[in-house]
């Protein structure tokens, strides 16, 4: 693999790159006042972050964002396959360390992650942990394959990864990853878990999710979603945020879900819920959101009916078990570059999308810009609130601040032209008697 300053496909589609991140600028206003206010205080001047994010228009906008408050930036891809190799161009030809190609091997994959290490970051920004893990296993002396990869790059891995004091995290995968490192007290410096802000969580995860999965599985297929019968697996944040939406489209849903509470508010908003032994022989379309692994397996793939489609809108492609699908299956056959057909030996056929990686960024272009807004927004804030804090924070996940949150929230309303409700003093007040009740 080429190293060096960067790594991309082919520099000659910066223009198109450029082009289509201008796009997602004038759908980011909460992003791009930030910009200008890091452009005035320079809040990161000297800050040196890696990041290990998908390479989309809205990540380029981050990375165009912290630049502008003083960072130096080395990008690497968090999935092999969601790389937009146009906008890797664009950032390469605008300075930036990046290192992904859409397509690239696990090898690959992870050398890009040493790439970025080569910058000897102060901070991480992470989207499912992958990173963060390497340079945890790296300062912990642990050695594996994807560590020995990352590491063939950097003459000094420990050195690398020494000046690190602060980290941020994208997602529930990573959030639930680094929670672990934490319980085991391993965790080597304190992390912002992004993902847990309301203004993330409540936005990003169902509304980005719900609107990009269907976006991905209707450009790879093509087909009507209206009268389908549609799984989805897992009814948290991103699971009822499909569920909602493939309702939306005119799809019957059937929710599967082993949690009690969640099952329940699925059951009261209506769907349908069962397991996925009853699901499998009735769905048309099967999409997992559990952050689990073989949710889907040999057992529901001999129920399914000929023609089901699956795709996965988890972080990594565990969900639905492709080791099983070959091990069924007397055939392989590529439709498309998005569609894989398993031909069983009794004759059915079984669709898998996107190779069973997240389909909303491989078959489309991910979340919105209008939600990444959020989601980047605050990350922006988080890197500065490490930088400003960096003293007083000690090794754990921690949420960012409220105030942070609801400022996001207030300059995202303020750029829709939403008016917010003002309390009355006396309200407010009232909100904080204790002694008033029933008059
Ligand atoms: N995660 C989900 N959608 C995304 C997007 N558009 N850019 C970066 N990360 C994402």
């Amino acid at each position: 693999m080429a190293g060096g300053d960067f790594w991309v496909r082919d520099l000659g589609l910066a223009e198109q790159g450029l082009r289509r991140i201008s796009w997602a600028e004038r759908l980011m206003p909460v992003c791009l006042s930030i910009r200008r206010r890091f452009l005035e205080e320079r809040p990161l001047e000297g800050v040196r972050v890696a990041a290990c994010l998908h390479v989309t228009k809205e990540t380029a906008v981050l990375v165009e964002t912290l630049r502008a408050g003083g960072a130096e930036v080395a990008l690497c891809a968090s999935n092999p396959l969601s790389t937009q190799d146009d906008v890797a161009s664009a950032l390469a030809s605008k300075g930036v360390r990046v290192y992904a190609v859409r397509g690239m091997s696990p090898q690959e994959y992870y050398e890009c992650i040493g790439w970025t290490l080569r910058l000897e970051p102060f901070i991480t920004i992470d989207d499912g942990a992958d990173l963060t893990s390497t340079v945890h296993k790296i300062l912990h002396g642990m050695r594996d394959e994807s560590v020995s990869w990352a590491t063939r790059v950097l003459s000094d891995p420990r050195g690398s990864c020494s000046s690190i004091y602060g980290g941020t995290e994208e997602t529930t995968t990573g959030v639930t990853r680094l929670r672990s490192l934490e319980a085991q007290g391993l965790l080597l410096y304190p992390i912002i878990a992004v993902n847990d802000s309301p203004t993330k969580r409540l936005f990003d995860n169902p509304i980005g999710t719900g609107q990009s999965v269907l976006d991905g599985i209707m450009r790879a297929t093509g087909i009507l979603l209206a009268g389908k019968r549609v799984v989805v697996a897992g009814y948290g944040q991103v699971g009822s945020g499909i569920a909602m939406r493939a309702r939306g489209m005119g799809c019957e849903v059937i929710v599967v879900e082993p949690s009690p509470v969640k099952a329940l508010m699925a059951a009261m908003n209506g769907f349908r819920v069962t397991d996925m032994n009853e699901a499998a022989a009735i769905g048309d379309i099967f999409i997992t959101a559990t952050g689990d692994i073989n949710v889907i397996r040999e057992e529901h793939f001999l129920k399914m009916r000929s023609g089901a489609i699956m795709a996965n809108a988890g972080h990594y492609d565990v969900e639905i078990s492709k080791r099983d699908l070959a091990k069924l299956s007397i055939r392989v056959e590529r439709i498309s570059d998005l569609i894989t057909k398993y031909v069983l030996s009794d004759g059915r056929e079984l669709y898998l999308l996107a190779d069973g990686r997240l389909v909303n960024l491989v078959a489309a272009e991910g979340h919105p810009p209008e939600v990444m807004d959020l989601s980047f927004s605050l990350q922006a804030l988080a890197v500065k609130y490490l930088v400003e804090n960096r003293e007083k924070l000690e090794r754990r996940v921690y949420l960012l601040p409220q105030e942070i949150d609801d400022m996001v929230a207030r300059e995202k309303l303020a750029s829709m032209g939403v008016k917010l409700e003002s309390l009355t003093e006396e309200q407010v007040k009232y909100l904080r008697e204790w002694q008033l009740g029933t008059t």
